[in-house]
């Protein structure tokens, strides 16, 4: 039956692991050889169809049923299931999914992908486990805060325009970080090379390439197929492509407005489409559990940008779009929050040596008295209160913080080294 898409059953999958585990999970379609035992969690789908086709709300009550009935059979129960001040929740490692006439679908499902891929090959059904801490309500909650890297450790994360300038370094640092990072670039060659050195450096697969480009949706709906037949699913999704193409608002043509709009405003708005989407699919069966959408958005979000409107304008959208999509999808669980850095002068759109925006203002005469570089880099880092352009760490703390923090959504966070304030 064609009608039964295995891209929307992964994240089912995951989100009924991740719920019970309260642990990110990657989860692979695979196959079972061996003989199916009691360990293996066997779901019949088929009531979930409706007119041929799967009603995710009530798939997900089913998983959710049949978890529920082999974790009665497979987990402890009293004083022997609470071992100091913990739960241990056992959750199956291989669900196998029948609908109806179709082919069986098999998952495989661990903590991170190399495990899990050696898992499905060995065909390893042991089952998994995981402590959960209980609240003893006598614990502070001001000591709860976590070190900052801890909050996206295994989880799963997509970084758009992730080959280059601040994509590169907020993908690297989730990768060190213990993150499994998708690194999604129109330059897919940049972003397999990357994704390489990553890997070669963490020594585990902590990243991949994949091609998109942000402003076709066909496109970003493909993308998102990648990610669900590659890891099951996703927790953290950067939207960062970016485009800038300053002009005069009296010379500046049509096409060129486009093109800026085209990537940054409707970008931004296609990915969250898509993610949304999938997020919403592992809602239904992890519902306590919050996953991000996060724009980087620009100071210029916040503050005109003189002969630069299509980008102003842009990024002053996708705060209204982070507000709308935050008000939207906080009923799924999913926080929607903008990042808005100052200039990163030592990244490449900048720092070129031959298109980089220093080299270009010392061309075209605009920082009076300016002979070399370093004239221009001074001239614009003096414009900033703190004295310095913002870095890719100073990024990651505003995206640490966004994710850790559950009681917030829909808003803007500067980080601008003073330049730009909230009103
Ligand atoms: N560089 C800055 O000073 C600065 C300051 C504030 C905000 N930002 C924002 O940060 C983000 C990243 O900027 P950057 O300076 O690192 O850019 P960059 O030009 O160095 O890198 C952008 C990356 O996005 C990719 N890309 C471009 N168009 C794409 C598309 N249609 N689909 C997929 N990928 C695409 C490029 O291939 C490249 O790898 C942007 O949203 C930008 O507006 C940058």
């Amino acid at each position: 039956m064609s009608s039964i898409d295995c891209t929307r059953l992964a994240p089912l999958v995951r989100g009924l692991c991740v719920g019970v585990s309260q642990q990110s999970r990657v989860v692979i379609s695979g196959s079972i050889g061996k003989a199916v035992s009691s360990q293996v969690l066997t779901v019949e789908l088929g009531s979930a169809l409706k007119e041929d086709r799967l009603d995710e709300e009530a798939a997900a009550l089913v998983l959710q049923e049949a978890y529920a009935a082999w974790e009665f059979e497979m987990a402890p129960s009293g004083a022997e299931a609470i071992t100091q001040k913990a739960t241990v929740e056992k959750y199956p490692a291989c669900i196998v999914i029948h609908i109806k006439d179709n082919p069986e679908v098999v998952f495989w499902i661990d903590r991170d992908l190399d495990t899990v891929r050696k898992r499905a090959e060995q065909e390893d059904i042991s089952v998994l486990e995981e402590r959960i801490p209980q609240n003893d309500g006598l614990s502070d909650p001001r000591s709860n805060a976590k070190s900052r890297g801890e909050v996206v450790k295994n989880k799963i994360a997509l970084v758009t325009g992730g080959a280059q300038g601040f994509g590169e370094e907020i993908a690297r640092a989730l990768a060190v970080s213990g993150a499994l990072v998708f690194i999604a670039d129109l330059n897919l060659d940049g972003a397999e090379k990357l994704a390489a050195r990553i890997n070669a450096a963490e020594k585990r697969t902590a990243a991949l390439a994949v091609a998109v480009n942000v402003a076709d949706e066909a496109s970003v709906e493909g993308m998102f197929r990648r990610v669900v037949e590659t890891a099951g699913g996703l927790d953290l999704c950067i939207s960062n492509a970016g485009v800038l193409k300053a002009a005069s608002l009296l010379e500046q043509d049509l096409g060129s407005f486009k093109f800026v709009t085209d990537v940054n405003y409707t970008g931004f708005f296609l990915i969250s489409k898509y993610a949304g989407r999938l997020l919403r699919l592992q809602y239904r069966t992890a519902p306590s559990w919050k996953t991000d959408i996060i724009q980087i958005n620009s100071k210029s979000g916040l503050e005109g940008s003189n002969k630069n409107g299509a980008y102003a304008g842009g990024k002053f959208g996708g705060l209204g779009l982070t507000e709308s999509f935050a008000l939207e999808l906080v009923e799924y669980n999913i926080k929607v929050n903008a990042i808005c850095p100052g200039n990163f002068f030592d990244g490449p759109l900048w720092s070129d040596p031959e298109k980089g925006l220093f080299v270009q203002y010392l061309r075209a005469g605009k920082v009076p008295g300016a002979r070399t570089i370093e004239d221009v880099k001074t001239f614009y880092e003096s414009k900033v209160p703190m004295k310095r352009g913002c870095t890719g760490p100073d990024v990651m703390r505003a995206i640490y913080y966004i994710v850790e923090q559950e009681y917030e959504t829909g808003q803007a966070v500067p980080v601008t080294g003073g330049q730009v304030m909230l009103h």
